[in-house]
Formats: C-alpha cells, structure tokens, sequence
C-alpha cells in the first residue's frame, strides 16, 4: 500500500454518523454545561491580563474596534466549528473533522498542532494566574521568595513558578475526576467570572469619561489590526466545546448551540469591557497586568477591585480546567486512533473519563508553565489555533464536495464564501506574528512529522485494520 494512500487515508464519515457513536465516555453533558465550559475556556487572560497592555501601547479605545474585529473572525471560524460538530460528533475537534475530510497525515498534524495550541494556552494561563495571586498575596503584605515565583530565569533571580505548577496540578487533578464533577465545579466559578464582568460593566458604565475615548484611535488603524491579533487571543476556546463530543447527551443538536451561543456572549462581554476599561482610565495609563481591578481602583471603588481580582482568579481557573479538558480528549482521540500509545484512550472505569491522557497533559502543562519563560512563545497558541481555524473552514467546503447528502443539523450559510473569508482572515493575523512564533511552529510541526513516521504511521488504526487485505 502506498504511502500516499496511507497518508491521505479518510475515516469513513457515514459509519460514524448512521448510528451511534461508540465511546467508552460517559454520556452526560447537556447545552448548558456546553455553553458553561466554553464561556469557562474562553474568559482569562485575554481579558483579565493583556487588554491593558494592548489598549496602552497598541490601540488606545480603538481596543473596542479591535475585539469587535477578532470576534468576528472567530465567528466566521465558530459556524464551520458548529457544522462539523453537527455533523461528526467525535472527541478530537478539528483533529477528528480533518480525519473525515483530509485523511490521516494532515489529521495527524491537525491533531499535534492542537496539542500546541492548548499546551501553550494552559500553560500561559497558569502563569497568569501565578502573577494575579501573587498580586493579591502582596496586597496582604505576602510575598514569596523571588526564586519560586517565576519560571527559569536566572538573570532575574528566578528559577521556577511553583504557584503556576501547583494550579495545575490541582486542576488536573479535578478534571481527572470526570467530565461532570469538573463542569460542576467549572460552572460555579463561571458564574463568578461572569458576575464579576457584568458588575464591572454595569458599576464602571456610570464612571465613564466619554473624554477618555479621543483620540479614538492614538495608534491609527495598524494599531486596531494588531489589537486584533492579540485580541484573538482571548476568544480562543470556545473549539474546546467540540472536543467534549462524545460526552453530549444529544451531540449534533447541543453543539452548534453551545459553539455559536457562547462565543455571542463572550463577544458582547468582551465589547462592553473594552469600552468600559477605555472610558474609565485615560488609555496610557492602562500599562497594567490587572487592567480590570486597576480601573476600579482608579475610580475609588476599592472593595470592587479586591472581588474583580477574585473573581479573574477564578475566571483564569476555568479556562485551564475547560483547555486541560480538551487536551486530554484529544490526547484519548489520538491514542484510539493508534496515532499515540494506546495507553492514551484508556478510560478509568469508575470515572468513564480518559485519567492517563489527562494527567500526561496536566504534568506537561505543569511543566511548561513552571520552567519554561513563555514570553513571545505565548503567541504559539495563537498560531496553533489560526491553523487549526483554516482547516477547519476549508474542511468545510471540501466535505460539502466530498459528502454532499450528509446529515448535516446545522449549516453554515454562504458556502464555499463564508468559510473563505474566515480562512482569509485566519491568513491575515497570521501575518502579524513575529518570526520566533513561527520558527517556534516550525520546529514543533517537523517534530510531528517525525513522531508520525517512526510511530503513527505503523500503528494507525485505520492502516492495521485495513492490513490484511491490503499487505
Ligand atoms: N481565551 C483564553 C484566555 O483569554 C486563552 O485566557
């Protein structure tokens, strides 16, 4: 057999979706807890941490402008998400769909690639949440010895961030438990996240000095477009939702709801923020890792700042719990596949979640949140995530061609147009990410592809099934 057949080799779409889908996974998660896990994953430091820094030295009030532009991209990218999600509803999000429509080698790198993504993500995450308790910590006059409070870097004097290690551990350790035990947790602390927002809306709305927004755009438009690429950011993670599929009681109903409903809330959450943020503080000023909580103190709000601050610890809390859940997914869709060790789909029979695949992400997420200094490397997930994003869209049309009378719930309007203006505006940020983010992806896809030929490629599933008749 050829090794351009094995590569291109498709999982075969009708047999996954005449019936049900086989899964060692427990069926449990409705629409709400859908929408709570998304709205969990996307809502952290894109919005807690970075929009300070954005609005300060990249786009003053146009940050505005800016969110609206990134979560229009997202939406684009979020009805192909909700297509496929309809349509092949397996644990692996953009790794499964690009199984069905690209065949194995570039569902292998989809797949690796995702593991960048949600590697780089949680792990930036944990490193933010180190920083916001450190933060509150010093408001108690508590302070760590400098040598644990961040990662390796010894010019500065630090050598490893063990708050970051210990959060993910813990919340390894929560996910490990089971998709339900992690959601009930997750939606109690979404719920804070949420409450907290809308208080800083709704409180803050009163403050605002509609002064603070001229000039609009200090930065000119450049400064917008590059807002928008670190606003990205913050909109990654509603993807997690698909990778939960095999856990939703009525997969290709709830997930095009949840994928759509909840990026809808974080984006209008995420606009109101942002104009908020920038008509409570003069832009400049805004050069903060705790925007949010700096605002309140700016208008004397005090005690609100101490419960904004809270409520983002718990805010970047679930995030990690809803990307460390689809990380380990994906790790069980992989292992399944025969692309990853076996070892990896093992499902403990008391939990009826993956508890290996979960702890081998949390340990590696541990690890590079405690050691390793993220710096530009952050925009890694970034870049993961427009891959992931375009292969998504472009699968789209492909299965359209490929599949034309597939039972689809939902269906993205405007084929082959919309999903082509997604992939284009995917193309565009990725043009705005430095060189050493790129050469970063680089090394990390040629990394795959060894992995896939010493590996994958001899005990891919499908390959060994079709053996026999084949060799
Ligand atoms: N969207 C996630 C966050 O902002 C990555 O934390």
């Amino acid at each position: 057999m050829s090794l351009k057949h094995n590569l291109l080799r498709k999982k075969p779409i009708p047999s996954l979706t005449g019936g049900e889908v086989r899964s060692a996974l427990k069926k449990q998660l409705g629409v709400m807890d859908l929408i709570v896990l998304g709205v969990g994953s996307i809502v952290g430091t894109g919005i807690f941490v970075l929009t300070g820094v954005t609005a300060a030295t990249h786009a003053g009030p146009g940050l505005i402008l800016s969110f609206l532009l990134a979560g229009l991209v997202c939406a684009f990218c979020a009805l192909c998400y909700a297509e496929f999600a309809s349509t092949v509803p397996v644990a692996g999000s953009a790794y499964t769909y690009s199984y069905s429509a690209f065949g194995e080698g570039l569902a292998w790198l989809m797949g690796w690639d995702l593991l960048l993504e949600y590697g780089f993500a949680s792990a930036l995450v944990s490193s933010s949440w180190s920083g916001y308790v450190q933060s509150i910590l010093s408001g108690f006059n508590i302070h760590l010895p400098v040598a644990i409070t961040s990662a390796f870097n010894p010019a500065k004097g630090t050598y490893v961030d063990v708050p970051a290690i210990v959060i993910a551990l813990l919340i390894t350790w929560i996910v490990s438990r089971g998709a339900k035990e992690s959601t009930r947790l997750n939606t109690i602390m979404v719920y804070l996240k949420i409450a907290v927002i809308v208080l800083f809306i709704g409180v803050g709305v009163f403050y605002v000095k509609p002064d603070n927004w001229t000039p609009f755009l200090p930065f000119g438009i450049e400064g917008v477009m590059t807002g928008a690429a670190i606003a990205f950011l913050a909109y990654i993670g509603f993807d997690v939702i698909a990778t939960a599929a095999e856990e939703v009681k009525q997969p290709q109903k709830s997930l095009p709801v949840a994928i759509l409903g909840s990026l809808l809330i974080v984006a209008i959450l995420y606009i109101a923020v942002t104009a908020v943020l920038t008509g409570l503080v003069p832009y400049h000023l805004l050069n903060v890792k705790d925007p949010v909580a700096f605002a309140l103190l700016y208008i004397e709000q005090d005690w609100m700042s101490y419960f904004i601050s809270l409520g983002a610890l718990a805010g970047l809390t679930t995030v990690l719990m809803g990307v460390l859940f689809g990380q380990s997914r994906l790790l069980y869709a992989l292992g399944r596949d025969g692309l990853l060790p076996k070892r990896m789909s093992s499902v403990n029979p008391k939990t009826k979640s993956p508890v290996f695949s979960t702890w081998v992400s949390g340990i590696c997420i541990a690890a590079l949140s405690g050691f390793v200094p993220l710096g530009n490397l952050a925009d890694l997930a970034s870049i993961g995530t427009l891959f992931a994003f375009i292969t998504v869209s472009l699968g789209i049309i492909v299965l359209r061609k490929t599949h034309p009378n597939l039972k689809r719930t939902f269906r993205v309007p405007l084929v082959p147009w919309l999903p082509l203006i997604a992939t284009l505006s995917c193309l565009y940020l990725l043009t705005t990410l430095q060189r050493i983010t790129w050469i970063g992806f680089i090394v990390w896809i040629g990394l795959g592809i060894i992995i896939y030929a010493v590996y994958g490629y001899r005990h891919s599933s499908l390959r060994q099934d079709a053996a026999p008749d084949e060799s």
